[in-house]
């Protein structure tokens, strides 16, 4: 079991997509496959197939039932918030330790990769004193940051990595997914990260407009499969 983080440096920046094509690409590759979605806000049963949730179980073909959303995402908040005044509303307040150790009993399941989707960017507050950086460091598991090609990208980009490796959380690969109607040239924006991001691995995923480009998606598994680096 090797499990990873997807974090990213905003809300609405192409985690669960990245997160699905990771799951598909490595079911197609053979291996079984785990996805959680432990923290989600704008969540309501009514619209319960437009969830993360229910992307992450469509692509690991699992049926997105409430049974299944239920057990994926313990902590589901209504109002499109984050996480910390989105349970404030209901009267709740997230605790660390119980989403931790969440996490780290389906780090112990039979699937050879575990895919762990945060909420929102790194520096999301979950409660009055954690961010999901804290929840990051705590699990001490490889990190995938993703990122956007919009204008004002870099600098996100570049904070986001220097707030992981403050408390040192080990990174495993930036993808970049091209934003929406992005005027900045996809392949520039990929230059300039890597020459301040270090060695970490970085791969752009073009933006899909429709499903006959699905081919064209790079493979991500790379990102994923070099096992033995990390403890
Ligand atoms: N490369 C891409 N090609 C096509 N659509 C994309 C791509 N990346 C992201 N999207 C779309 O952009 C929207 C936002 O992406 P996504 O839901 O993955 O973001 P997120 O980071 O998971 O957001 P949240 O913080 O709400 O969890 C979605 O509709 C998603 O399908
Ligand atoms: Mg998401």
């Amino acid at each position: 079991m090797t499990p990873f983080f997807i974090t990213s440096s905003g809300t609405e920046i192409g985690k669960t997509f990245v997160t699905c094509l990771m799951l598909r690409q490595l079911r197609t590759a053979g291996f079984a496959v785990n996805a959680l979605k432990p923290v989600i806000s704008d969540y309501s049963d009514e619209r319960f197939a437009e969830s993360d949730t229910a992307h992450l179980l469509a692509a690991m073909a699992r049926p997105p039932d409430a049974h299944a959303i239920a057990a994926m995402s313990p902590w589901r908040f209504t109002a499109p918030l984050s996480p910390d005044m989105a349970a404030r509303r209901e009267g709740k307040s997230l605790n660390l330790d119980e989403i931790v150790a969440f996490c780290r009993t389906a780090m112990t399941g039979p699937e050879e990769f575990l895919l762990i989707e945060g909420v929102g960017g790194v520096m999301v507050p979950l409660n009055e004193r954690d961010l999901v950086r804290d929840w990051m460091a705590a699990l001490g598991i490889p990190a995938i940051l993703v990122v956007g090609s919009y204008l004002g990208t870099i600098s996100h980009t570049l904070s986001a990595l220097d707030s992981l490796a403050k408390p040192g959380v080990p990174l495993a690969g930036i993808v970049i997914s091209e934003s929406e109607d992005s005027g900045v040239p996809l392949d520039e924006t990929r230059a300039t990260i890597a020459r301040f991001s270090g060695d970490v691995p970085l791969v752009c995923v073009p933006r899909l407009r429709g499903a006959e480009e699905a081919t064209e998606l790079p493979d991500l598994t790379g990102l994923l499969r070099g096992a033995e680096k990390w403890p």
